[in-house]
Formats: structure tokens, C-alpha cells, sequence
């Protein structure tokens, strides 16, 4: 991966692993440059059709779709375009500026666009369970211009006790991070497209009969 090419990160590294800290979760209003977040866009406008999976729940042998909990479809970012490049080259320094505050161990970083159509919606969830997955910090990415508060489709984040702690608005550049473990959310169906970019930081869990990483 070309490091030169990485957009210059906004990120108050430091505000970050302080609220990772704390709360266990951060909003960062225009956490993504916008150059970056329109040439993400575009790079998911150019994907075929058939790089566009419906998206699954469940992993490994237990993935299986299902369309009461979940209706977006999703494509894995793999470097393929420059936009693509540049946005791995920023979660991975992310990544390590992490590591170095708060030694999260995080060695990997996954991550898929999603496309909520008009009426799709993601039912409340975990992104992992307790002791059962390699996934430790959850991001979302938005990747939506103009976005109106009567379009719907905001992501609602809860507390372990079914609180609701944020309603977020999916706006170009917006992002948030949680740790994967504690915060259920969902997302409520909107009435345009919603795009965004779903990742996971991971720990690395392999041991003498398991291997990471694994999808
Ligand atoms: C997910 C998810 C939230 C969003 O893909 O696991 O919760 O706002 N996405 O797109
Ligand atoms: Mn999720």
C-alpha cells in the first residue's frame, strides 16, 4: 500500500482514545476529509452489480442472510481503487495510534461499504460477543451528501441496559467508533440510499487450532 497517497488524517488521536476510555464510544462529525469521502462514493458508484452481496449475519459456518434483521447489501473494500487505498492507509494509522494509547493489541482492520435502499434497515445488534470474536472496535464511515434529518436512516447506539445513548445522522465525512463488544445499534430504514463504510478492528486470537484472521 502506498502510504504517500493516504489523505491527511482530521483525527485528535488523543480526544479519540479518551472517549474509547470513557464512554466507550465517539462521534466525529466530520471524522473523514470530504475529498476522501466523495472519491469513496464514487469508487462504490463504479462497483458492478455483482460485486454487491445481501448482506448476512452470523460468521463463518453460521452466516446465513435474513431479511427481518438485516436489508443492505455490502461490497469488501480490498485496495482495489485509490480511494480505497487511502482510506485503509488512514484506518491503519488509526490503527496504530491506538495501539500506542491504550494497547488494544488491534492487528487487522476489515471493512465493507453498505448500501441501505429506500426502506432498508439493520435491526438492533452486537458487532461481537463477549469472548466469542476477534472484533474489538467497531467504525462506521457515512458517506451521504446533503443528508436531511426527515431522510431517516440514523444509526441509534444503546448501552448494554437498552439505553439510547446517540442518534447519528449517516452525513458525508460523519464517523463513529465503539467498542464492539458494548454498544447494541441499529439502523432505521430511510427513504433515499444510504451508503456507508462498516469496519472492525481485530485482535488476533489464533491459536494452535484456530487461525486469524478469518471472515
Ligand atoms: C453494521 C452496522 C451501521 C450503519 O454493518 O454492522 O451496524 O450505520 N452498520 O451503517
Ligand atoms: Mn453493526
Amino acid at each position: 500500500m502506498n502510504l504517500d497517497t493516504a489523505a491527511p488524517p482530521l483525527w485528535d488521536y488523543d480526544l479519540i482514545a479518551d472517549r474509547l476510555r470513557g464512554p466507550g464510544w465517539a462521534f466525529l462529525p466530520n471524522g473523514l476529509d470530504t475529498a476522501l469521502a466523495l472519491d469513496l462514493l464514487q469508487d462504490l458508484h463504479q462497483l458492478p452489480d455483482d460485486q454487491w452481496r445481501q448482506a448476512g449475519i452470523g460468521r463463518r459456518q453460521d452466516h446465513h442472510t435474513n431479511d427481518l434483521i438485516r436489508r443492505d447489501a455490502i461490497c469488501w473494500l480490498d485496495g482495489r481503487s485509490s480511494a480505497q487505498q487511502r482510506y485503509l492507509a488512514t484506518t491503519d494509522a488509526l490503527r496504530l495510534e491506538l495501539n500506542r494509547r491504550l494497547l488494544l493489541g488491534l492487528f487487522d482492520y476489515e471493512c465493507h461499504y453498505a448500501r441501505y435502499g429506500s426502506g432498508a434497515f439493520y435491526r438492533k445488534h452486537l458487532d461481537a460477543f463477549r469472548g466469542r470474536s476477534n472484533r474489538v472496535l467497531t467504525t462506521v464511515t457515512y458517506l451521504n451528501p446533503d443528508w436531511q434529518p426527515d431522510n431517516g436512516g440514523e444509526l441509534l447506539i444503546y448501552d448494554l441496559d437498552d439505553t439510547e445513548l446517540a442518534r447519528v445522522q449517516p452525513s458525508l465525512g460523519a464517523m463513529v467508533i465503539f467498542l464492539s463488544e458494548d454498544f447494541p445499534h441499529e439502523v432505521l430504514a430511510a427513504n433515499r440510499n444510504r451508503f456507508s463504510i462498516a469496519g472492525w478492528f481485530r485482535r488476533n486470537n489464533s491459536t494452535a487450532d484456530w487461525v486469524d484472521p478469518a471472515r
